[in-house]
């Protein structure tokens, strides 16, 4: 039986976004900068991840309480190892209806088939440019597009729904706005673009880097007029556009200039088992140690109520509160995006 539960501004509890691993073979400057993120650093040891067992188990206890939809993340959730047989096992739980994956694409020509044949029913993928030497310079890898377009390719062969989110940060690539709706308006992929955020404490953030929804579709309307469209869901995070001669469409993620805390029915669980009820908070939940001292999924069911029937975050509507103090927040990559 579900039992749905709302926190103290009302918002549900619809989806659950579980890192899986905070490797990553890509450094994106505003998440894992290689400067921060070099040889030695300390990534999480294999035994500190959740198993899947663990997961499936938390998927569970989450669905009796109303989330639907399941988001993999990392990190880069392809390097985790025979995650396609989590998704299969996800795909068994009652009540979820929607598996999602989030991922910079390069290993999904190998795997994709695989995924979808396990359930995975979409895949978002990060693609920041479409030209070779702006694209190298902010997976701060050197990789080149041509990996990335296989594995859009590949998940569009096997028959996954594809997205592509492209973080716009000024003097990154904002040069690649329009060339990339371009491409994608060819393609008919849905792009979307994400204004830079000040997740981590990592990555600099400063508002001038941020590139504003309004200045995004501005720049597009100017060559190729846009068309506003409803939300899809409620809680979405992008708000949509259709070009007014062709169906494809945009969406523009606008977590810094038009904040959508007021919907927000998210939940985060880090690959190690942490529980956090924002992207921008500063603490978790250890749910894998209740895990391993044996508590029961009664016990863990009523931590989750008084967790979530407790919450209050809206970090991006009171972000310029926030800015004015030094604040411990958890990293992109440990926590999924
Ligand atoms: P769909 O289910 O395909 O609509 O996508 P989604 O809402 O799960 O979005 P996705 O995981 O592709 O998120 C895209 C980006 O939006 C993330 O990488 C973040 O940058 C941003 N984002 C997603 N959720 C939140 C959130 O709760 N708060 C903030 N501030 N940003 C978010
Ligand atoms: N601002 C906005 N989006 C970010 N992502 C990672 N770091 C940031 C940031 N600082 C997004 C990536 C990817 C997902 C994993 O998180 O674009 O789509
Ligand atoms: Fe890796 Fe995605 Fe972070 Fe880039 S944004 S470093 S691809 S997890
Ligand atoms: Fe949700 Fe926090 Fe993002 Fe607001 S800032 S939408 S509360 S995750």
């Amino acid at each position: 039986m579900t039992t749905y539960i709302l926190d103290q501004k009302d918002r549900p509890m619809r989806d659950l976004r579980i890192s899986v691993i905070d490797r990553c073979n890509f450094r994106c400057s505003y998440c894992m900068p290689a400067e921060v993120f070099g040889d030695d650093y300390a990534f999480m040891p294999e035994d500190k991840l959740l198993s899947f067992d663990e997961i499936v188990r938390l998927v569970e206890i989450f669905a009796r309480f109303g989330v639907e939809k399941i988001r993999l993340t990392g990190g880069e959730p392809l390097m985790r190892k025979n995650l396609h047989d989590l998704i299969a096992r996800i795909k068994e739980v009652d009540g979820i209806t929607d598996i999602a994956l989030t991922t910079n694409a390069v290993f999904l020509v190998r795997q994709a088939a695989n995924l979808k044949a396990s359930g995975l029913d979409r895949v978002n993928i990060s693609l920041d440019a479409i030209e070779d030497e702006v694209f190298q310079r902010t997976n701060g890898r050197g990789i080149k597009t041509k990996p990335v377009l296989k594995g859009i390719e590949a998940a569009r062969d096997a028959g996954l729904e594809i997205k592509v989110n492209m973080v716009v940060k000024r003097g990154m690539n904002e040069s690649q706005i329009v060339p990339m709706a371009r491409y994608f308006k060819k393609t008919g992929d849905t792009l979307r673009f994400i204004e830079f955020m000040d997740v981590g404490n990592h990555n600099g953030w400063n508002m001038y880097e941020v590139v504003s929804k309004k200045e995004i579709i501005e720049l597009i309307d100017a060559e190729m007029p846009l068309v506003p469209l409803a939300p899809n869901y409620f809680g979405e995070v992008a708000d949509r556009f259709r070009y007014s001669d062709s169906n494809a469409e945009i969406g523009v993620i606008s977590s810094v200039t038009e904040a959508f805390c007021s919907s927000c029915t998210r939940v985060r669980l880090s690959a190690d088992g942490k529980l956090f009820t924002c992207l921008f908070a500063t603490h978790g939940y250890d749910l894998k140690e209740m895990l391993s001292e044996n508590q029961s999924n009664a016990d863990i069911t009523a931590y989750l109520y008084e967790i979530w029937t407790g919450r209050k975050d809206q970090y991006s509507v009171d972000r310029a509160k926030y800015n004015k103090k030094r604040r411990d927040k958890i990293e992109m990559s440990y926590i999924g995006g």
